[in-house]
């Protein structure tokens, strides 16, 4: 048991609040503190036991430290931006709080993203006596937790690693983004990398594209990306000769993208617009819809996996392992659509970890670094269940 304190209050907040209360044993005092109160309160409504509210800037330490100071927990798990990790991870080790978060740090006025400054911690937190779990969502998370469970149990060496991510979903919107826009459209815009030969390889921004056969979905367009799990995992699993990234894109979303980029909206330099400073992007999130909005009508399945070849008892070994996840069960649970669930629940079970001490050790830490199974057998548990496929074909090259 601890007490947890929960900072930002959109979409993956309401699903992290919702699936704390869910599991009361190990959750003593919760609270959700987020820039805006009302939106904490308008969740804390929702749910099926009574929390605390309170407003937050998670950009100024001062306000951090006071607000821990005042809650006392013992987790806080970073449910806000990017942005806002090296603040709240300044305000743990300030008060030897433990620390979770479901993405790494990236600067604002930078559309660039990678552990290193969250790994310069490393030795901080362990002087401290303190943990910091980074990157426990669905991917990052999971897709480096199913990776852990893959080399534990079923290869003595893994070769080569592509994680899939499909949206099969529709939200019935023109265009709109899954988690917070500004987030989401900086990382897609930005250059695609894979890891091979032992080194980065970079392409042009969604260059690279194939067919991807996703269960129970079928073969669905997936676009190379670069995602952030793929700097941890080639170097903690270093048997790992080719890391790869895909995820599905609808033509309705890229044509509203490339649109958006031609016209300079996803840009971050700031531009002059009567008499002050602004940023496209930031215009741009403000005008579409918020991520927790767009649950209500949301149709179809996400289905994200590994797909890992490699070396078994000297022979070859495919594995594929994945979940699905059906967005109008998710609303009809917790009131949000899939991509916040899938985030939420690992981020919770991940402070689960933590509290029980089945994942504890003073430093910072990504998921893969810690035994997968006790992760695992909660998976399904809280709403995620997931199948594997074993010397299946390939879904894909
Ligand atoms: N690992 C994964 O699989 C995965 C997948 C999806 C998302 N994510 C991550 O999950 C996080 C949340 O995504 P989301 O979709 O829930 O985004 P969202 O709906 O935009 O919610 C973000 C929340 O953070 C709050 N916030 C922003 N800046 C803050 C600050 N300075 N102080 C306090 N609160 C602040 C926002 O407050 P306002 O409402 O006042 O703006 C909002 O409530 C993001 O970091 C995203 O990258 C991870």
């Amino acid at each position: 048991m601890g007490n947890v304190l929960i900072i930002g209050a959109g979409g993956v907040g309401n699903v992290v609040a919702h699936k704390v209360c869910q599991s009361a044993n190990y959750f003593d005092r919760v609270m959700l503190a987020s820039r805006t109160l009302d939106k904490c309160n308008k969740i804390a409504a929702k749910l099926p036991r009574p929390i605390e509210t309170a407003q937050v800037d998670a950009d100024n330490v001062q306000e951090l430290v006071a607000l821990i100071n005042r809650f006392k927990p013992d987790l806080v798990m970073n449910i806000a931006l990017p942005y806002q990790d090296l603040s709240i991870m300044e305000a743990c080790l300030a008060t030897r709080v433990h620390y979770l978060d479901t993405a790494n740090y990236e600067p604002k006025d930078v559309a660039k993203f990678e552990y290193s400054w969250q790994w310069a911690y490393r030795e901080k937190f362990k002087q401290a006596g303190i943990m910091a779990l980074l990157g426990c969502g669905f991917d990052p998370g999971v897709s480096g937790v199913f990776t852990a469970y893959a080399n534990k149990h079923h290869f003595d060496e893994m070769h080569y690693l592509d994680i899939v991510d499909c949206n099969a979903g529709s939200h019935g919107k023109h265009f709109a983004t899954n988690f917070n826009p500004e987030i989401n459209i900086r990382e897609i815009t930005q250059k695609g990398r894979f890891w091979e030969n032992s080194k980065w390889n970079e392409t042009e921004p969604l260059s690279v594209h194939q067919l991807v056969d996703y269960p129970e979905i079928g073969p669905k367009e997936s676009y190379l990306m670069y995602h952030e799990e793929l700097e941890s995992l080639v170097i903690n699993f270093p048997s790992i000769k080719r890391a790869r990234f895909w995820m599905t894109f609808s033509e309705n979303y890229l044509t509203h993208l490339r649109v958006l980029e031609h016209v300079g909206m996803t840009s971050i330099k700031p531009v002059r617009y009567q008499g002050m400073e602004i940023i496209p992007l930031q215009f741009l999130k403000a005008v579409l819809p918020e991520p927790s909005t767009l649950g209500e009508n949301y149709s179809g399945i996400t289905s994200i996996g590994c797909q890992i070849r490699g070396k078994k008892d000297g022979k070859d070994k495919t594995y594929f392992i994945y979940n699905n996840c059906d967005h109008a069960q998710c609303y009809a649970e917790v009131g949000a659509q899939a991509v916040s669930y899938t985030t939420g629940v690992p981020a919770m079970i991940g402070a689960m970890m933590m509290l029980t001490g089945q994942w504890m050790k003073p430093g910072v830490y990504n998921v893969e670094e810690f035994d997968p199974d006790p992760f695992m057998e909660q998976l399904g548990a809280y709403g995620l269940p997931w199948h594997e496929k074993i010397n299946c074909e390939l879904a894909f090259k």
